[in-house]
């Protein structure tokens, strides 16, 4: 039992609600990661706040005028009326021919219509009821989102395999996921979960490093082990270096085995800069199902959705539909790629100029809102500490060894001088360490 639902539970035993909770009840807890930690960046981040997955400009989330627009217009069909249970049919249909655009080699035959969920977050979690069960395993990237821990182990009681994704190299580490996903399929089963860009690394693959992949899935299919691959695309689109894949990995994956299962978890949460709508989409495919499958395994989220939510929010619904119909969108969301790129430009300059850190090493990162830097001889949280506290600054700790600093939500002239007080906090807590002799 993690430690805070031990807290939790030894302030509620001895209450009626300790003796009723139920065992996931007792599991749950609210984790001190990226949420809480922002919460307290909120109010004490003076300087600049990179810790939460939004982007601002001057102080605001940045927001596309058709939503703007459209938000006071939404008739009474578009803004109270509950919506189907699988989403609005013009929206899940709009959302495909997007998502067909956005990634060419998706192949249609083997796809299923996308659902309308609230939220990729409550796509992962119906992806989970429904593909993994209590004492099964799921192989995660090491650092990962932290949510992941959250509705892989202790909502669903599976269990995750973090594989470390980045050694000392300049990308993946492609033998370490080898060697896990070859070690899982000796059971016949391989689940993955792959984001890219990363949270919270902020990499994407190269294309060598996604033909790896892609390679490496089929072979262990054509072996003759079950492969769920679930992509969540959150931050799709942000890709800020040539030798990158434009698309979602999910686009091979659709075609390439009959014992590859592939879910695709993505929606305007970040790629159209709305991250207070809840609304996201769950597509599958794979060459081993045909449309009356995918009717069917469209019913099992519907069923999931039915008996959590019931339906996803309709004013999101409607106000996706009018950004994707709208003239302007496609303009304004270069103009805010271009700002997010070259904030991401500013952070690799600055790295660039100061190479060796005795502290902070970063991970690769080539796309995104995030970087993450692995931390030696200082913990992570120390340095996020007296960041907050001493500079105004928030970051979020992940753990002992990551510290993320998320580049979407910092202005690019502020830049240069966070970076400075990142990397002079991190050595002076260094050489306090050795004046006190905690090393
Ligand atoms: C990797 C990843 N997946 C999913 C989400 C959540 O998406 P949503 O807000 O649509 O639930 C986030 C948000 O921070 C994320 O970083």
């Amino acid at each position: 039992m993690n430690i805070l639902a031990d807290e939790l539970n030894s302030v509620l035993a001895g209450t009626i609600a300790g003796r009723l909770l139920s065992r996931l009840g007792r599991r749950i807890y609210f984790p001190k990661g990226i949420i809480a930690q922002s919460g307290e960046a909120k109010t004490k981040a003076y300087t600049a706040n990179a810790t939460i997955g939004m982007a601002y400009d001057q102080g605001k989330p940045l927001m596309m005028s058709a939503i703007a627009d459209n938000l006071p217009h939404l008739s009474a069909a578009e803004s109270v009326a509950y919506a189907p249970t699988a989403g609005v049919e013009t929206v899940r249909h709009a959302w495909k021919e997007q998502l067909l655009q956005k990634n060419p080699s998706i192949k249609e035959e083997h796809l299923s219509l996308p659902i309308v969920v609230p939220g990729i977050t409550a796509g992962i979690s119906y992806t989970a009821d429904l593909f993994l069960d209590e004492g099964q395993h799921i192989i995660t990237s090491n650092p990962c989102w932290d949510n992941y821990s959250l509705i892989f182990h202790e909502r669903r009681d599976g269990i995750m395999t973090e594989v470390p994704f980045f050694s000392s190299g300049p990308g993946l580490d492609m033998e370490g996921i080898s060697a896990a996903l070859r070690n899982a399929a000796k059971t016949g089963t391989v689940r993955i979960i792959l984001n890219f860009p990363n949270n919270p690394s902020g990499y994407s693959p190269t294309k060598a490093e996604e033909n790896a992949l892609v390679a490496l899935i089929k072979e262990i299919a054509c072996g003759g082990a079950d492969v769920l691959v679930i992509c969540d695309d959150a931050y799709f689109g942000l890709f800020y270096e040539d030798d990158i894949i434009q698309e979602s990995i999910f686009g091979r994956l659709v075609n390439l085995h009959e014992r590859v299962l592939a879910i695709k978890l993505d929606g305007p949460t970040k790629e159209d800069y709305a991250w207070g709508f809840r609304m996201a989409f769950v597509t599958l495919g794979s060459k081993g199902i045909e449309q009356e499958h995918c009717d069917a395994l469209i019913k099992k989220y519907m069923g999931i959705i039915r008996s959590s939510v019931s339906c996803a929010n309709t004013p999101a619904q409607y106000l996706m539909l009018k950004t994707l119909e709208d003239p302007r969108t496609a303009g304004e969301k270069e103009r805010y790629f271009n700002l997010l790129q070259g904030r991401y430009r500013a952070v690799k300059k600055f790295i660039a100029a100061h190479p060796k850190h005795p502290v902070l090493t970063p991970l690769p990162f080539n796309s995104g809102y995030f970087m993450s830097f692995r931390c030696e001889d200082v913990e992570a949280e120390t340095i996020r500490r007296e960041l907050l506290t001493r500079c105004g600054i928030g970051a979020i700790a992940l753990g002992k060894k990551y510290l993320r600093v998320t580049f979407a939500a910092i202005a690019e002239e502020q830049i240069p001088e966070i970076y400075e007080t990142i990397y002079r906090t991190a050595s002076e807590l260094q050489k306090m360490d050795e004046v006190e002799g905690r090393r």
